[in-house]
């Protein structure tokens, strides 16, 4: 388990977002256009006016894909480049630096997945959260075949113990890492989500079409397969 997540975000958090360039050659940048960023814009929908928060932004590209009234930003790790127009903060997820209700939007993508602790960042973004604000959040998919292992004929078989949380190394697109990753049961996201005072309005998960991803990546080391979901979203308003 790792001490102090922001050691392993501020070694490889570099490497990460050159993982998500969007230059044709990394396979993570194409499973964010395709999966991950259409679905959280739709999920997000109209926010001209809003002030959004995105909690554990990476290297901001939220702000790209999203036209926003006021645009706020945190993450363990500083960016090499944020838009001139986010203020962003260096900041846990368990200590938001902004006051109570200050936002009308709070996305965060891909983060809950390496926090050792759901309940913490979740009860931290209903504080600064407006009543009736929305929450969207992605993980990747807690059956996602980091659980188990995807054979050349598309099968899944299931190696891990899904009953319990547990957590474990992984290297992201089986190069950059080591980072921690924390597996949980998808409900103890839903009952987190619940304690926390968010709503669940709407859950879509999203599974690749392997086809066209061995044309674009015919040299990936990971096998994909449509059996498991790779992507989880949460769309969530708070009471
Ligand atoms: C997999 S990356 C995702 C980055 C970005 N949201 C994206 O979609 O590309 C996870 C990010 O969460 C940040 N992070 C992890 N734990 C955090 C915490 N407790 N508080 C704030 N940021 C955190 C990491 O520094 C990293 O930038």
């Amino acid at each position: 388990m790792a001490d102090d997540p922001s050691k392993q975000w501020n070694q490889h958090g570099p490497d990460y977002r050159k993982l998500i360039v969007k230059d044709g050659r990394e396979s993570s940048a194409y499973l964010r256009d395709v999966g991950l960023k259409p679905m959280v814009v739709d999920l997000v929908g109209d926010c001209s006016t809003a002030s959004v928060l995105d909690v554990g932004t990476g290297g901001g590209w939220l702000f790209d894909a999203l036209v926003v009234g006021r645009a706020h930003a945190c993450d363990l790790a500083p960016p090499e480049r944020m838009l001139d127009h986010v203020d962003f903060r260096i900041a846990d997820a368990h200590a938001l630096p902004w006051g109570d209700d200050e936002m009308d939007i709070i996305v965060s993508n891909l983060m809950l997945c390496y926090s050792r602790d759901l309940k913490g960042p979740l009860a931290e973004m209903a504080r600064v959260s407006r009543s009736g604000g929305r929450l969207v959040v992605s993980l990747v998919h807690p059956y996602f075949y980091r659980t188990g292992d995807v054979g050349r004929d598309g099968s899944m078989t299931i190696v891990r113990d899904l009953s319990r949380p547990s957590s474990f190394p992984i290297n992201i697109g089986n190069k950059v890492g080591p980072f921690e990753y924390y597996y949980r049961p998808y409900t103890d996201y839903l009952n987190a989500l619940l304690k926390t005072g968010w709503c669940l309005d709407e859950a879509r998960d999203w599974f690749i079409d392997p086809e066209p991803y061995e044309q674009l990546y015919p040299q990936d080391t990971v096998i994909r397969t449509s059996k498991v979901p790779l992507f989880t979203f949460f769309s969530c308003t708070l009471a």
